[in-house]
């Protein structure tokens, strides 16, 4: 009995020392790549990297800010973005100002109307190995997307791969 023990104590110690050392892999086979399910703090105080509007059925003005991470490594050109970088994307609608075009005498000016979405990109090579080493975020009225709608995320992102997968440019 004391020799089975043994053997059972030996068995899970080794295998023990297995899990310990293979490092797991970010996600289970089958399971939705992990993606960003809060909102990072702070990102309203970032500072403003470049701007978007959308037209067609998006019809949204975009902001895109980063973190002290990200804008450093903007503007000494770093690619990939280190680890730590995190991206926000503000998205309003792209509504025409009546107070602003009543001032130019004739409709020209669009402005933020109500905000739609904030989405982020989190660089964090490790935790998000399966998605390019980036964690894509998109909150609506606080909410997170769910693992559906997150596929989306990376495949197209994935097109601008020479650029780490970041498609906006720092706007001097
Ligand atoms: C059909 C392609 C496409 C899909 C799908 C897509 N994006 Fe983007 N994304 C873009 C493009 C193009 C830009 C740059 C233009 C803009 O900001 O409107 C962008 C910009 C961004 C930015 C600003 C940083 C950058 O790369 O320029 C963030 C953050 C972002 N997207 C997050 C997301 C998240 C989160 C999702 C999934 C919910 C998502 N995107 C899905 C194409 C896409």
């Amino acid at each position: 009995m004391k020799h089975v023990t043994f053997g059972l104590v030996a068995v899970a110690t080794v295998a023990g020392l297995i899990a310990f050392v293979v490092p797991a892999p970010s996600h289970a086979e089958g399971e939705p790549a992990p993606f960003v399910t809060e909102i990072p703090h702070g990102y309203r105080d970032w500072q403003w990297i470049s701007s978007a509007h959308e037209a067609g059925s998006l019809n949204s003005l975009g902001a895109v800010l980063g973190n002290d991470v990200a804008i450093k490594a903007y503007r000494e050109g770093k690619l990939p973005f280190p680890d730590g970088t995190v991206l926000a994307a503000l998205h309003y609608r792209y509504v025409p100002s009546d107070e602003n075009n009543k001032v130019f005498g004739q409709a020209q000016s669009f402005v933020p109307g109500a905000p739609t979405n904030i989405q982020f990109m989190v660089k964090d090579s490790t935790k998000y190995a399966a998605t390019g080493g980036w964690g894509f975020g998109h909150f609506a009225d606080g909410k997170h997307g769910d693992a559906a709608f997150m596929k989306s995320c990376f495949p197209c992102h994935e097109k601008a791969k020479a650029t780490d997968l970041v498609f906006t440019r720092y706007a001097p």
